[in-house]
């Protein structure tokens, strides 16, 4: 019998699948489904500030002024601006009473107070852990990197302080120094971190010569970058490693494993291949761990981080070097000569 138990956030999980937060999520029948297909764990839809306050403000305005924390909000997530918080709250309910598995909830929010506040009531509304969804595309050119740091660890710190279950910290791959900003947030307390909040960005429509924000899913191999910092923080953080986006099959998963992460959050391969592909994932895991003679998870964790293969290239520069000297390899490959 394969165990594939982890920990992710001090929550013991059966194994690392987590549903990350979605529109998948919202609706009790597929949080049904996933719990049914063998999902460890499953991230609500997140709260964002926005959908409370925009209920008494003019909506275009604020959508402007908010702009530089959620671009991509106005279109992506259209439905928001007309559920309010209670709505939002009732809902969440109902979703953690659906299902056994833990609940985790998702929190976007702007300003402070509204963090420690709408924090505490996702804790009371019996979420088993939270998420801050935690990034900020910047439109000031005056503005120090650093001072965007010090407000986010800062709401980090904060949040901590008053809540009883675990928070982990959604992270944007944008920072200068990825290492430093987790030590930071760890030292703040955070009790997990999930690699990478996913970036939406705008397009342009050709023909009617607009902005577009389209809807579109992460594509295979994205789950690379989430792969090196998993490998270079695995055995350097108290905290949890949760790896997220692009992550299509069971085999990316056990990478991730290998590499670092405690655990992964999926979404778009739910969107490609139906909810019911973690059950496949799950089972191409256990597969290749029999094949290997594998019998926990745990026996493959960090086993080719950084840390436990002892090589200080292994996730910097000798992969980049290794790329260029098979240049010659690929030009062949793909006749470009
Ligand atoms: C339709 C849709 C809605 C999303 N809503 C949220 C959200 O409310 N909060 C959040 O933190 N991430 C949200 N995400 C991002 C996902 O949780 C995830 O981080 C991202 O899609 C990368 O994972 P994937 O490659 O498996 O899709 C959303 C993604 C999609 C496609």
């Amino acid at each position: 019998m394969i165990n594939l138990r982890t920990n992710y956030l001090g929550l013991e999980l059966k194994n690392p699948i987590i549903v990350g937060a979605s529109d998948l999520v919202t609706k009790i029948e597929n949080l049904k489904t996933a719990e049914e297909a063998g999902a460890a764990a499953i991230v609500y839809k997140s709260l964002f500030e926005e959908q409370i306050h925009l209920e008494n403000l003019q909506m275009d305005k604020q959508m402007h002024a908010y702009n530089n924390r959620n671009p991509e909000m106005e279109k992506l997530f259209p439905d928001i601006t007309h559920a309010g918080p209670q709505e939002f709250l009732h809902n969440f309910r109902k979703a953690k009473e659906a299902i056994n598995i833990p609940l985790i909830a998702s929190f976007n929010a702007v300003y402070n107070e509204s963090w420690i506040d709408y924090s505490k009531l996702l804790e009371d509304s019996g979420a088993d852990a939270l998420e801050l969804n935690l990034y900020c595309v910047p439109d000031d050119f005056e503005r120090e990197g650093r001072n965007i740091l010090e407000e986010q660890l800062a709401i980090v710190k904060e949040i901590k302080k008053i809540m009883n279950i675990p928070v982990s910290v959604k992270l944007s791959p944008n920072y200068t120094n990825l290492l430093e900003v987790v030590s930071q947030m760890d030292k703040a307390g955070a009790d997990g971190f999930v690699l990478f909040n996913k970036m939406f960005q705008p397009d342009i429509d050709l023909e009617r010569e607009e902005h577009i924000s389209p809807f579109y899913l992460s594509s295979e191999n994205d789950y690379r970058l989430a792969l090196r910092y998993a490998g270079l923080l695995y055995g350097n953080t108290a905290a949890s490693i949760c790896a997220a986006g692009g992550i299509f099959q069971g085999k990316d998963i056990i990478k991730l494993i290998l590499a670092g992460a405690d655990a992964v959050q999926i979404v778009s391969s739910l969107y490609k291949f139906k909810i019911s592909h973690i059950a496949t994932m799950l089972k191409d895991i256990e597969d290749w761990m029999e094949k290997k003679g594998y019998k926990s998870l745990r026996d493959l964790s960090g086993k080719l981080s950084k840390k436990k293969t002892g090589d200080p290239y292994v996730y910097k520069r000798a992969q980049y070097i290794e790329l260029l000297l098979k240049s010659g390899e690929l030009t062949k490959e793909f006749s470009l000569r």
